[in-house]
């Protein structure tokens, strides 16, 4: 029987804290799945991560312990934990919900260049390997270096997109299938090539491609596609998390990356399927989407008809029943709390107040209905864009507030749209619709909407928040 003591050594007891922290990961994912219980879910999550920084501190202490570099390895592994979690605190204390998608695409960025520079490590300090072990760890660097560098790319491009500093239309270069498609060839090829003969300079190749794979994949792909970008790259990230996982042989990284890696992989295929877009043709940057032929919707020129606040008032009290469709405007204006006052007063009035929510209104899952929960708005009268798409040729007034591509009529009946085939509110069926936005620019996927110029449709411009107060005030 070995000693109790020989068993209880910092590597064992790291090993069963992995294990904890990977069931409150699990537990974390289910809670998170749910309104009710996403606060406990962040909470799991918090004490999972807790738990595998303290093991891993305390396994790297007790290695260290009295070698040479000792005090250098100790102090830099303080400061960083010290500085980036400064860092972090401090970004999730300031970021905007608008802002959000793009703070968790930089997030993405940080987690590929980390398996790259683990990767390159590992080439680097290869010691005490041989024959087919030497090989799999090969494979397992050239692998970890090829994903966290197109996620890395992949993710700042992304990032650039979402912040407006790139233009969200898609890349079109000529044969771009083939060019990702040679790319991934070239990949398989170099990594058979690597195990065989294992050069640096083959590592710097494909490092090279990944880099400019992953720009290019996420540079081809529309902005109406973001969203599914978004957690493919999230998808993407766990994957490289976990092949950094195998090359620093820790169990718990390889459990947390694929966790990661397919939730990341499930949500995009849910969201492809909301908005009617191909899983595979957005994962392969666009795969087989051919350059949008002129949209007529981009050539419709037509007469606009502007509305003052007040007449929107009286329209508003003669209603019988009325739909909001707020959008990312909305977020913007940060207008959440009078059109929560607004509904209670057209509620008091006896006039019929819904909310039609689209799945991808706004910059992330949700937003609309976390923005009207903050709000107070009754859950009851918040629908989904399936439960209500078919009341609005019943409806006497939608209300547009800073919604734009969520309910762009090109999307329905334009088959030359970028954005044709995605599901929207069709709220150019009701009686009277108000668009509330500030001038006729497009929406985030950069297409014109055909919605603005109907008979039926009237332009309230202005900040929506200022322009509900006014109607506020004229009721
Ligand atoms: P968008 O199409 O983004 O349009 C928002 C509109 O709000 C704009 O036309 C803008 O027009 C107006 N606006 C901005 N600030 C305003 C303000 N202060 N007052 C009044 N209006 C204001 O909105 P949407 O319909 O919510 O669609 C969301 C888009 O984002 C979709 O293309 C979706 O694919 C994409 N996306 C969604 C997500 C998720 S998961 N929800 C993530 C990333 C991207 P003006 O500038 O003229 O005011």
């Amino acid at each position: 029987m070995p000693e109790t003591s020989a068993l209880l050594t910092p590597a064992s007891i790291a090993g069963a804290a992995y294990i904890v922290a990977a069931l409150l990961f699990i537990l974390s994912l289910a809670g998170l799945s749910r309104h009710e219980t996403a606060k406990a879910g962040v909470g799991y999550g918090i004490a999972g991560m807790a738990i595998a920084l303290v093991a891993t501190i305390g396994v790297v202490v007790s290695d260290a312990w009295g070698t040479p570099q000792a005090t250098l390895g100790l102090s830099l592994l303080a400061a960083a934990v010290v500085i980036g979690g400064a860092i972090g605190l401090w970004r999730a204390r300031v970021v905007e919900m608008t802002g959000m998608p793009e703070l968790i695409a930089l997030l993405h960025s940080f987690v590929g260049l980390a398996a790259v520079l683990v990767g390159w490590n590992g080439a680097l300090e290869e010691t005490g390997m041989t024959g087919a072990l030497l090989d799999i760890h090969h494979a397992e660097v050239f692998i970890g270096v090829f994903i966290g560098a197109v996620t890395f790319t992949g993710s700042i491009v992304a990032f650039l997109k979402l912040s407006a500093r790139m233009k969200s239309a898609p890349l079109m270069l000529p044969g771009k299938n083939a060019l990702n498609l040679g790319a991934l060839v070239a990949f398989v090829v170099l990594t058979v090539w690597y195990v065989i003969t294992p050069e640096l300079w083959l590592l710097v190749v494909v490092t090279a491609l990944a880099l400019a794979l992953g720009w290019h994949l996420v540079a081809s792909i529309g902005g109406g596609d973001m969203p599914v970008v978004i957690s493919m790259l999230n998808s993407y990230s766990g994957w490289a998390a976990a092949a950094a996982g195998f090359l620093l042989n820790n169990d718990l990284l390889i459990v947390t990356g694929a966790l990661v890696g397919s939730s990341g992989a499930y949500l995009s295929y849910i969201m492809c399927k909301a908005m009617n877009r191909s899983f595979i043709s957005v994962i392969a940057g666009g795969f087989g989407i051919a350059a949008p032929a002129a949209s007529s919707a981009e050539e419709e020129q037509g007469e606009i008809h502007e509305i003052t606040a007040t007449d929107a008032a009286a329209l508003l009290r003669d209603a019988t029943s009325v739909i909001i469709t707020p959008g990312y405007g909305m977020a913007v204006a940060q207008a959440q709390h009078p059109v929560a006052d607004l509904t209670a007063k057209l509620r008091e009035r006896g006039v019929d107040v819904r909310f039609g929510i689209h799945p991808v209104a706004g910059r992330l899952p949700g937003h609309m209905n976390v923005l009207l929960a903050e709000a107070k708005v009754p859950y009851d009268v918040v629908e989904e864009m399936d439960e209500i798409n078919d009341d609005f040729a019943d409806t006497t007034v939608v209300l547009v507030i800073g919604a734009n591509d969520t309910v762009n009529p090109a999307a329905a009946e334009d088959p030359g749209s970028p954005i044709a085939g995605m599901p929207v509110l069709r709220v150019w069926e009701a009686s009277n619709v108000i668009v509330f936005k500030r001038s006729m620019a497009a929406g985030y996927a950069g297409v014109a909407n055909p919605l603005f110029t109907r008979d039926n449709t009237q332009m309230l411009f202005g900040d929506a928040k200022d322009r509900v107060e006014d109607i506020l005030r004229a009721l």
